[in-house]
């Protein structure tokens, strides 16, 4: 299930790479001066500067014996194949693991970096000595080779720790806008490359970390997985790594107006009053006034700020609010309504004891294709959630209990299942299960009966996602 970049972009990656190893080599031979460095690196800052304007941001990786660019790895073609072995080779060496270009980068600051390259080898820390050096050079950041033993090891901790990361830095955000003060959007940014290079990794585990709820702090979870979900959504339909960060940014803001919803009103623990209802129905319009607050009017703003205003509104111009002139929905906006919806269903809230069940949430959500949701889009969206979502709780033949664990792309109906109670009623914790596994007789050893409600038996799906 790899990403693709468009074959342009890919083919401008492996140039990317090839070029880097070119410069690096030929400073190590003559001096940092000689004009066949100078090319080098001339031509270096060309080919980045306008794959930066497609794709945002440019981070190259070392995993194991591979080189990856925007997640992608590289395929090594025989004319490569030296250049490529000696990028690995040298920055194992110095034990540059990643090296992540968020902006536009000149000549000068691929000099520094050479220069540091080359004085590396007397340091005893050369990967600090490296990094400390590039400190001020905001465009280009360095990270540390990581232990891939470890990585393969638990890459859930990983997973774990980018929806973290999500939840809070926009919980930071949220609360810098609600005090008036600046955020930081190349935060956000960084923080959705990472989702996507997660979502490209482990789509499966990531979306099973999103059935985690914090009933208290709704809102920050909510946020981080509706652009989760949207994310993962915009890849199967194959947006490119641009589009994604795009989609994802414009995501997380989407309920930025809920900051102007009274506690008393967003937190109420019973049904909404009328008057109560219509303060919540203006935050799509009080988000557009907060967003575009927040900085200059460039295009990514104005998506933004149009996403937070039509995320509640329907195809069929059903919804809010209510508006004169009736375009089509934007895009983004229709991605981000399902997500938001599946997310706001399966989510316990102050004023539903119980959430939906995700296969609920689902049907729930079909029922409404083609007049109030996107039907194209949502056909992606149940293939990847799977016709049984993560978290989904199914009794099966075998007389086992088991929550759905991830999803079989092949077949949708037979996921794989976490084991939850055996068949005498015992609770247990596993094994996972494949449902597409035979016994002798050609038949399925394991098929699913019936879905239940997880509020029946009192089951914490956080319990067994984290
Ligand atoms: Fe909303
Ligand atoms: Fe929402």
């Amino acid at each position: 299930m790899a990403y693709s970049m468009d074959i342009e972009n890919a083919g401008k990656a492996v140039e990317i790479i090839n070029q880097l190893a070119i410069f690096l080599r030929t400073a190590r031979i003559h001096n940092i001066s000689n004009s066949a460095v100078i090319a080098a690196t001339d031509k270096f800052v060309d080919l980045v500067n306008e794959l930066i304007d497609l794709e945002h941001t440019i981070v190259i990786e070392i995993r194991g014996e591979y080189l990856y660019f925007n997640a992608n790895r590289i395929r090594y073609c025989p004319e490569h194949l030296l250049n490529l072995d000696y990028l690995i080779r040298e920055f194992k060496k110095i034990e540059i693991g990643t090296i992540i270009i968020h902006s536009k980068i000149s000549p000068e600051h691929i000099r520094i970096f050479i220069e540091l390259f080359l004085k590396s080898d007397q340091s005893e820390a050369p990967f600090e000595y490296m990094r400390k050096g590039m400190s001020g050079i905001f465009c280009i950041e360095l990270k540390k080779i990581q232990d891939i033993s470890e990585d393969n090891f638990d890459r859930k901790k990983i997973a774990r720790k980018t929806y973290f990361n999500a939840v809070s830095s926009y919980k930071d955000m949220f609360q810098k806008v609600r005090s008036d003060e600046k955020i930081n959007l190349k935060k956000a940014k960084r923080i959705i490359t990472s989702v996507i290079g997660q979502i490209i990794e482990q789509e499966q585990i990531l979306l099973g970390i999103t059935t985690i709820k914090d009933y208290d702090e709704y809102t920050y979870y909510h946020s981080a997985n509706v652009s989760i979900l949207s994310v993962a959504l915009g890849r199967r339909m194959g947006m490119n790594h641009k589009m994604l960060i795009d989609l994802g940014m414009v995501s997380l803001f989407h309920d930025l107006g809920k900051i102007k919803i009274p506690y008393e009103v967003l937190n109420k623990p019973a049904k909404l009053s009328e008057s109560e209802w219509s303060i919540v129905k203006n935050h799509p319009k009080w988000g557009v006034k907060s967003i575009l607050k927040m900085r200059s009017l460039d295009p990514l703003t104005m998506n933004a700020a149009l996403v937070a205003f039509e995320h509640h509104m329907n195809i069929d111009h059903s919804g809010y609010p209510q508006i004169k002139h009736r375009g089509e929905l934007d895009l983004f906006s229709r991605i981000v309504s399902i997500a938001d919806q599946y997310d706001a269903m399966i989510s316990k809230r102050v004023y539903t004891k119980y959430p939906m069940s995700p296969d609920k949430a689902l049907r729930e959500l079909m029922e409404k294709s083609g007049d109030k949701l996107d039907s194209l889009i949502l056909k992606f969206f149940v293939n990847m959630v799977g016709l049984y979502p993560i978290g989904t709780l199914v009794v099966l033949n075998s007389r086992e209990l088991g929550l759905v664990y991830e999803n079989n792309q092949e077949a949708l109906h037979r996921p794989r299942i976490m084991i939850i109670s055996d068949n005498n009623g015992n609770w247990i914790s596993g094994p996972v299960v494949d449902l597409k596994e035979k016994n002798g007789n050609s038949g399925y050893l394991r098929t699913i009966i019936k879905t239940m409600h997880p509020k029946q038996y009192n089951i914490n799906l956080a319990e067994y996602f984290l």
